[in-house]
C-alpha cells in the first residue's frame, strides 16, 4: 500500500513545483472600443534613414524584410507621427538659433519657417525643401499602407522662443507671447502644405510635447515648457488656424510625459480648450505608475479619444514594454499605441542603430515582442477585457477571428484559454496557430501549428519570459 501512495503523492508535489497552472476566461461581452492602430514617431530616425525603402517596408508593412542581414517580420504600423522641426541655421535681423551644447545633430529637426518677416508660406520666410528624409519616410509610410498621420511639435521654431533655444529654458514658458498665434500658424501652414503638396492629410495636429516637463537649454533634444493656461491659448489659436484653411485636421493634446500630468493638464485646460481637443494623447513614461484608470474615466466621460502616443524604454528585452503596454490595455484603454524611435541605441530602438553615424545593427528582442501584438491586433478590431494583466484579447467580427496575446513572467506554467463563454468558441479539433518570442533568448516570433482547440479551450505551456500570440478562427462572441 505504501509503495502505491508515495509515487502519487510525489506526482502531486512535482506538478505543484512546476508552477501553479492558470486558466484564463475570455469575456465575450466586453468591448473597450475599436482599435485604430499601431505606429511610430518619425523625427530622428527618419531624419537619418528616411530615404530607405527597406525600413519603410519593415515598419509599415507585414512583409518579411531583410535588414542588415536579418530577416524580420514587418511590424505593420499604420500610424506615423511627423515632427515639425524647430531648428534653422539662418540669421534674421541679427538673431540666430541658440544651440544646446548637448544636442546631437540627429535630434535637430529642420523647421520650415525661417523668420518672422512673413506668415505667407509662399514667401521667402519659408523653406519647404528642408527635412527631406523625414518627409520621405512619411510618404513611404503612406505608400506602404499607413493611413493615420499626426503632425507634432517638440518646440516652436527657435525664433519664437524667449531664449532662441529650441531645447528649452527650464520649467518656465519659452514661447514668447507674441508668438502664441504664430506657433499655431506654423503648424497649420505645414498641415495645409502637406495636403496640397505631399499627398498627406494629417488627421490631427499636436502643438506640444511633454509641455509640463522642464526642458533645459543644455538638453539633448528639442523641448519647450508651456504653462497649462498657455496651452489653452495656443490650442484655441490652432483650432482656428486649421479651420480657416479648410483643413479637417483636429487638435490633439497635450502629450504629457505621464498619466498623472495628463490628468492635471486636462483638468486645468478649461472648457473652451477642452471642447476643441478631439483626442487626448499621453506618453507612457510613467511605466508601472500613475492613474491610467482616472485618465481613462476623465477622457471617456468627455467623449474624447485617447492614445498612448509615445512609448519608449531602454529595456531591449521587451519585457518592460510588454508589461507597460498591457497595463495600458488593462487600465488606460487607448485605441492606438505609438512607439517613439524605431531606430536608436542603448536598448531604446526596435532596431539598434546610430542616427548620427548612420549605422544599423540587429533588431532588439523587443522588436519581436512588438510584432507579437502589431501583426495580429489590427485596426478595426474590437478590444476585449484583459483576463489578467498579461493578456490582450481582440476580435475581428468580419473574419470571426479571436486574437489572444499572452505573456508569462513567473515560473514556467501551462495556461488554459477558456473561450466557452462565447456563443461559438471555434471548431472542435481545429488548429490554433501560435507565434512565440522568448524575451530571455530563444524564439523570435517563431510560428507553430501544434495547438488544437478542445471543446472551446486550448492549453499551452509557457516558459518564463515567453510571449505568445494565438489566432482562433470560427469564434462568434454573442
Ligand atoms: C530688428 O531688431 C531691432 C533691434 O533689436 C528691433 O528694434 C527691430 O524691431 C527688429 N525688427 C524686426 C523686423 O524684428
Amino acid at each position: 500500500m505504501r509503495s502505491a501512495v508515495i509515487p502519487s503523492l510525489a506526482l502531486v508535489l512535482l506538478s505543484r513545483t512546476a508552477g501553479a497552472d492558470t486558466s484564463l476566461s475570455i469575456d465575450p461581452t466586453s468591448n473597450w472600443g475599436t482599435w485604430e492602430g499601431w505606429g511610430v514617431s518619425l523625427a530622428w530616425w527618419a531624419k537619418a534613414f528616411g530615404n530607405r525603402d527597406d525600413l519603410a517596408n519593415v515598419f509599415f508593412t507585414r512583409n518579411n524584410q531583410v535588414i542588415n542581414g536579418q530577416n524580420l517580420p514587418g511590424l505593420g504600423f499604420n500610424i506615423a507621427r511627423y515632427n515639425a522641426g524647430a531648428c534653422s541655421t539662418n540669421t534674421y535681423n541679427g538673431s540666430s538659433m541658440v544651440v544646446s551644447s548637448s544636442i546631437k545633430p540627429s535630434r535637430q529637426v529642420d523647421g520650415y519657417w525661417l523668420d518672422w518677416a512673413s506668415t505667407d508660406p509662399a514667401s521667402s520666410s519659408w523653406n519647404w525643401n528642408v527635412d527631406a528624409n523625414q518627409r520621405a519616410m512619411l510618404q513611404k509610410a503612406k505608400a506602404n499602407g499607413a493611413n493615420i498621420f499626426e503632425l507634432f511639435s517638440n518646440s516652436p521654431m527657435w525664433w519664437m522662443c524667449l531664449n532662441h533655444n529650441p531645447s528649452g529654458s527650464g520649467s518656465s514658458d519659452n514661447l514668447q507671447s507674441w508668438n502664441y498665434q504664430n506657433h499655431a500658424v506654423y503648424l497649420a501652414n505645414i498641415a495645409q502644405h502637406a495636403q496640397q503638396n505631399w499627398g498627406i492629410q494629417f488627421q490631427s495636429v499636436e502643438a506640444f510635447n511633454e509641455p509640463s516637463s522642464g526642458w533645459g537649454p543644455t538638453g539633448t533634444q528639442e523641448g519647450c515648457h508651456f504653462a497649462v493656461s498657455t496651452m489653452a491659448t495656443v490650442i484655441g489659436y490652432l483650432n482656428t488656424e486649421l479651420a480657416q484653411r479648410g483643413l479637417s485636421s483636429f487638435v490633439s493634446a497635450s502629450d504629457e510625459t505621464s498619466y498623472d500630468l495628463a490628468i492635471s493638464t486636462w483638468q486645468g485646460l478649461g472648457s473652451s480648450a477642452q471642447n476643441v481637443v478631439k483626442r487626448v494623447n499621453v506618453h507612457g513614461y510613467q511605466g508601472g505608475g500613475g492613474r491610467r484608470d482616472t485618465l481613462y474615466s476623465l477622457v471617456s466621460q468627455a467623449g474624447k479619444r485617447l492614445w498612448n502616443s509615445e512609448y519608449g524604454d531602454a529595456d531591449a528585452s521587451g519585457k518592460s514594454m510588454y508589461t507597460n503596454l498591457l497595463l495600458d490595455f488593462t487600465w488606460l484603454h487607448p485605441t492606438a499605441w505609438v512607439y517613439w524611435q524605431a531606430i536608436d541605441g542603448s536598448g531604446w530602438g526596435l532596431i539598434v542603430g546610430d542616427n548620427d553615424q548612420l549605422t544599423l545593427s540587429s533588431a532588439n528582442t523587443k522588436y519581436f515582442v512588438l510584432a507579437q501584438l502589431t501583426r495580429h491586433i489590427r485596426p478595426g478590431m474590437q478590444i476585449l477585457t484583459t483576463p489578467d494583466g498579461n493578456t490582450a484579447v481582440a476580435y475581428d467580427s468580419g473574419s470571426q477571428k479571436l486574437v489572444i496575446v499572452a505573456a508569462n513572467w513567473g515560473s514556467a506554467q501551462t495556461i488554459t484559454f477558456d473561450l466557452t463563454r462565447a456563443k461559438t468558441a471555434g471548431s472542435n479539433g481545429a488548429t490554433v496557430p501560435r507565434w512565440s518570442t522568448q524575451t530571455s533568448g530563444g524564439d523570435q516570433y517563431k510560428s507553430y501549428s501544434d495547438t488544437k482547440i478542445n471543446n472551446g479551450k486550448f492549453s499551452v505551456s509557457f516558459s518564463t519570459g515567453q510571449v505568445q500570440t494565438f489566432e482562433i478562427s470560427g469564434v462568434v462572441l454573442k
